[in-house]
């Protein structure tokens, strides 16, 4: 038994405790982390000169939907997207009001064209569906192409708005096409 040893500061169930230094490696790596907590704070947090790496990786992300959204303009995503902007909604509703009231009645209970707030659809009312009939009309029934007059952008807004009346199953026109959910 060493217990005179002074090096020895504790002593339990035979265990012994010394109070050495730590070790200078191991103080090195501490202080180490501390500056870099210093530094990564003020870069990231504070004075904000890089972005942290959540926000890169959400400004990645958004990036990436959104070339997805300029391959594919007219897709259900792109136009459910746009429905669920007020402002970019109410761009939709202007359109219509200019463009559409004429055949499909100011509210869309129809007139010429059908009531696009009841359940009865001729063509579809997916997102992607309303937006082809917009965009490639039916000459031979009397609605013509809006497409090429409109462009993707504003058949897309006024896709969205038709989305936004859809089921409001407002009194018009008598039912064309098949009930559709
Ligand atoms: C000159 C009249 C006219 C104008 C203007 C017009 N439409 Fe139509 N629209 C029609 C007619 C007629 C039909 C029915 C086609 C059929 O019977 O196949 C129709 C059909 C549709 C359909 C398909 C409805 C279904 O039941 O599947 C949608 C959606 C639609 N129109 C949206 C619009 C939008 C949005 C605009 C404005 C950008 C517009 N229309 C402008 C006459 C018109």
């Amino acid at each position: 038994m060493s217990s005179d040893d002074p090096k020895i500061v504790h002593r339990y169930d035979d265990i012994e405790e010394e109070d050495n230094q730590m070790p200078n490696w191991w103080l090195f790596i501490l202080f180490s982390t501390i500056v870099f907590m210093f530094g990564y704070w003020l870069v990231f947090h504070t004075t904000r000169q890089l972005q942290d790496p959540r926000t890169e990786y959400d400004a990645a992300i958004a990036e990436i939907k959104k070339a997805r959204l300029a391959q594919a303009p007219l897709s259900d995503d792109a136009i459910l997207a746009v429905a669920q902007d007020a402002a970019q909604l109410e761009e939709g509703k202007q359109v219509f009001a200019t463009t559409c009231a004429a055949c499909h009645a100011q509210e869309g209970q129809g007139l010429v064209g059908p009531n696009l707030t009841d359940r009865f659809w001729i063509h579809g009312n997916k997102p992607s569906e309303i937006a082809k009939s917009v965009a490639d009309g039916f000459a031979d029934k009397g609605m013509p192409p809006w497409g090429a007059l409109l462009g993707q952008d504003k058949v897309r807004k006024v896709s969205a708005f038709v989305l936004s009346i859809k089921g409001k199953g407002l009194a018009g026109k008598e039912p064309q096409g098949e009930p559709l959910d």
